[in-house]
Formats: C-alpha cells, sequence, structure tokens
C-alpha cells in the first residue's frame, strides 16, 4: 500500500509539473497527493513558479499555486493598454491600476512622489502574503522543513541582490534594514575599525542626511576630519574641487551619493573611483536613488561598498542593502551584536559568524527580504534600458512642461540626470503648492528632502519635487503643469 502511495504523489506532481508552465496564470492546480509534503519549484529566467501542498490525507485534492500571477512574458515599457497606459502599471497595485484606480478627492490619484518611497507591483505583495500564508518559519537556525525553506527563500534575496548589483559573490551583500543602516554599518564599523584618527571621508554637497550625520557622528568619535566637495550652480558635483580635496592623501573614504534625491543629477561615479583610488581613499556609493533607474554594476565600477534600499525599488520598507568588497567586509568588525551573528558565545567571549552574517544581528527582515527578491526579478524583467528610455522620456517633457510655467524655476540642470524634478514657485511656499496640487489630486513632496545643506547651496529652505516611476505617464505630468498654472494663479 505504501509503495501504490508512493506512485500515485509521484504521479501528482509530474502532472503539476506539466500543468504549471502551460497555465502560467491565475489559478489553482489540482492533483492528488501522496503522503509527503513537496515544494516544486518550476524556474525559468523570466518568473519562478512554486506550488506548495501540506501533508494531507491519501486521495485528498491539494491546491498548487503559482506565487506569481503573471505570464512570464518580458515586460515592455514601450506597450499601452487601451487606454494609454504602460502595460507595466497594470501589474502594480491599485493605487496605480487604472480600473480600480484610488480616487483622491474625486480624481485619480496623480502620484509623483516615488522617489521618496515607490508604488508595489503585484509580484511583490503576492510573495510577501504567499511566504505569510504558506511559508513562514524563523530563518538559519531552524532544523525544521518549515524553516529550511523560509531559509532558502530569505536567502534567495542575496543572491537576487548580488545579481543585480553584479557582485562578485553573494558573501557581499549584507542585508540591512535600509540605505541609512548600511551607511551607518560602514561609518561604524569601517570608520571606526579600519579608518586611523587624523584621515578624511570626503562627502558632497547634495547628499541626503542619511549620508551626512553617520561621517559627523564618526568625526566626533574617531577623530576623523569631514570634507564637503561642492556643487555646481548647475546642480552637478564640481570635479576640480573635488579632486582637490584628495590631493593631500589624506582621504581614507569618499561617501558620495550615485543620484542626488533633490537635483536628479547622477554623480559621475567612474571618476569618482579613478581619482579616489589613485589617491589611495576607499568609495561609498548611495545609490538610494541610482539603483532605481540605471543598471549598477559594482564590479565594473570598482565600488568598495555600495548601499540601496529596498522601498524605493518597488519592494518593502524595512529591507536594504550594503554591497562590500570582500576582502573589506573581512577586516571589518561587527556593526550590532546579538544572535546569528556569532560562532560562538561564552561569558568570557565571543566568536564571529562568518561574513556577511557577522554583520546581521538579530531575526532578519524575513517577509521583507522575499518581498525584495521579487522586486528585483520584476525590474529585471522590464530591463532598465527600456526603464531608462521611459524616464528619460519622462524627465525631457516634465522639464519642457515646468519651465514653460511663469514662476517656476526649475532647480538644477545637470547634464545627465534622472527622474526627480524640483521646483519653486515665486511668491508660494513649497509646502503650499503641494497642498494646493494634492486638492486636485496630484501627490508630491515638498520640504528640504532630507538635503537642508543643500537647500542652503541654493539659497533656498525647501522645494516641491515630482519624481517618476515605471508607471509614470505623459498625461500625468502634463496634469501636474496643468494644475501648477491654476495654483501659480492663486498666488499670482
Ligand atoms: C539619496 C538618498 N539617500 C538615502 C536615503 C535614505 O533612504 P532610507 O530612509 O530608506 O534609508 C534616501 C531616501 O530618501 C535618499 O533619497
Amino acid at each position: 500500500m505504501r509503495g501504490l502511495d508512493f506512485f500515485r504523489g509521484l504521479a501528482a506532481v509530474l502532472l503539476a509539473l506539466w500543468l504549471l508552465p502551460a497555465q502560467a496564470s491565475h489559478g489553482v492546480y489540482e492533483g492528488t497527493v501522496g503522503k509527503q509534503a513537496i515544494v516544486l519549484t518550476l524556474g525559468n529566467q523570466n518568473a519562478v513558479y512554486q506550488g506548495t501542498y501540506a501533508y494531507q490525507r491519501y486521495r485528498t485534492p491539494i491546491r498548487l499555486k503559482p506565487t506569481f500571477s503573471y505570464s512570464n512574458k518580458v515586460l515592455a515599457m514601450d506597450e499601452l493598454d487601451e487606454q494609454g497606459l504602460p502595460v507595466a502599471r497594470l501589474q502594480f497595485n491599485d493605487l496605480m491600476n487604472s480600473r480600480q484606480q484610488e480616487q483622491v478627492r474625486g480624481r485619480p490619484l496623480v502620484f509623483l512622489d516615488s522617489a521618496a518611497s515607490a508604488q508595489k507591483p503585484r509580484a511583490v505583495i503576492e510573495a510577501m502574503a504567499h511566504a505569510m500564508e504558506h511559508q513562514y518559519a524563523n530563518v538559519h537556525r531552524g532544523l525544521h522543513w518549515m524553516s529550511e525553506r523560509t531559509t532558502e527563500a530569505f536567502e534567495a534575496c542575496r543572491d537576487a541582490a548580488a545579481r543585480f548589483l553584479n557582485a562578485g559573490s553573494r558573501d557581499e551583500i549584507v542585508l540591512t534594514r535600509n540605505s541609512t543602516e548600511g551607511i551607518n554599518l560602514v561609518a561604524h564599523s569601517y570608520g571606526r575599525g579600519v579608518m586611523r584618527p587624523g584621515q578624511a571621508v570626503v562627502i558632497s554637497e547634495m547628499e541626503h542626511h542619511s549620508n551626512i550625520v553617520p561621517w559627523q557622528m564618526l568625526r566626533d568619535a574617531h577623530g576623523i576630519e569631514l570634507r564637503v566637495a561642492k556643487v555646481t550652480d548647475a546642480g552637478e558635483l564640481d570635479m576640480d574641487a573635488f579632486a582637490a580635496l584628495l590631493a593631500d592623501g589624506k582621504v581614507g573614504l569618499v561617501a558620495i551619493t550615485h543620484m542626488s534625491n533633490v537635483l536628479g543629477s547622477y554623480t559621475p561615479a567612474e571618476r569618482i573611483v579613478r581619482l579616489a583610488h589613485e589617491a589611495g581613499a576607499k568609495v561609498l556609493f548611495d545609490g538610494s536613488q541610482a539603483a532605481v533607474h540605471r543598471k549598477v554594476d559594482v564590479q565594473a565600477l570598482d565600488a568598495d561598498f555600495y548601499v540601496f534600499t529596498g522601498h524605493k525599488l518597488y519592494g518593502p520598507t524595512g529591507i536594504g542593502v550594503l554591497y562590500g568588497k570582500a576582502a573589506l567586509l573581512e577586516r571589518m568588525p561587527p556593526f550590532l551584536g546579538g544572535g546569528d551573528m556569532i560562532s560562538t558565545v561564552s561569558f568570557e567571549r565571543s566568536e564571529w559568524a562568518r561574513v556577511p552574517h557577522k554583520f546581521e544581528a538579530g531575526t532578519p527582515p524575513i517577509l521583507e527580504g522575499i518581498g525584495l527578491k521579487a522586486a528585483i526579478e520584476w525590474v529585471e524583467r522590464i530591463g532598465f534600458p527600456a526603464m531608462e528610455a521611459h524616464e528619460r522620456a519622462l524627465t525631457d517633457h516634465a522639464l519642457a512642461r515646468l519651465s514653460a510655467i511663469e514662476g517656476v524655476t526649475v532647480i538644477g540642470r545637470a547634464q545627465d540626470r534622472g527622474g526627480v524634478v524640483s521646483f519653486t514657485l515665486d511668491r508660494a511656499h513649497a509646502h503650499d503648492v503641494a497642498t494646493l496640487l494634492d486638492r486636485q489630486g496630484i501627490a508630491v513632496r515638498a520640504g528640504h528632502h532630507c538635503a537642508e545643506p543643500l537647500m542652503r547651496r541654493f539659497g533656498l529652505d525647501s522645494t516641491a519635487r515630482a519624481s517618476f516611476g515605471v508607471y509614470t505617464t505623459k498625461a500625468e505630468i502634463d496634469a501636474l503643469a496643468e494644475a501648477l498654472t491654476r495654483v501659480r494663479t492663486f498666488f499670482a
């Protein structure tokens, strides 16, 4: 009888394997189970379908549910649906979905705040919900089946992040809570553990507070000098001034944004690395914005550290990535102490786990890691060439439309820029502009954007900022321009 069970179970699995790729869409697949629980994983380069069933009685039906309910077709950004919306947008949550779109004050939401946090594709939502429904336990230490499966699902995020950044090895990926934690980790561990008092850190005038404050704390605790590279009136890094800061050979680390969250400007990453390395300094890039808009290859760039944050890359909050070259991570002491980051503990002393686990104390963001993996795969299905082209077209359109409105000044005119446009309106405070735009269903951000020193550099205390994602349309930018024209008449 046991032999018969086994063959019936095997037949069910083979049936499911045959059904799944043929019907890669919504659905529940029926079959007959044997006595063992089995995870089916079918992979191809675009998507992975995963079906699970729990132990059930002989002859009861099993339910196999694909993790993602999409075809595995590569998404084309220039493909529009009958309403003229990018097809990719229809794969997002209801906030972005034209057919059930959330109404804001009686109008469809125009969401132009992706640089603060992006909306989520259903692939991310479903991957996290699936994990909570079917595949949840604590990771790493468990010897039971569910813990092992959840560990695999969580650790797959490290593989996805390594591929996304083209890291040399998955061990060079530290999973953090966000970019801020990644930068603090380097400031604390590399800064205090490897750098010597008297050395300097170079940042720039266009940093987010996340890439300023940790270095001030290092300066005050460890006798490190903090040097600030200038930004030109066009909003680009002043490369002559930057090179001059490196000239005395005292700089141990350059910590610099790869793309400004206020000006949209990219920094010339390859030149920065070359000049820094020639001067004997390591380089950390804050890729919180850049990694969302442009393919990053840390090996080609020869970056020493690179951070990004999941929630801006269409993933969940509470998860970020720190890439560090293996040789540097090996030299660095742990940042936080606790469970999961040790190999042995006694009251006299503790020994650390190997890299990267040495830097991941405590229960990690399990569901968030599973969500970030889904987000990375989703972005890879569109591909950066298509995303960049879409965002460049939107940015050019936005610059043209906003500049044509009397009284509107766009801040920053960098040649190389991504989908972020900051602006001011004569006689109006940015908060009032944002509030009046909100009354018309348009979500923009207003304030100092966590970049107070940059605001001062441009003689401002705040700007309004529109930022774009893969789901943004030209029509939404037109809606912003028209709404802003109405706001202007209010203050005229
Ligand atoms: C350039 C830049 N750096 C760092 C951050 C901080 O990101 P998080 O709050 O996710 O750590 C942001 C977020 O706005 C950012 O735009």
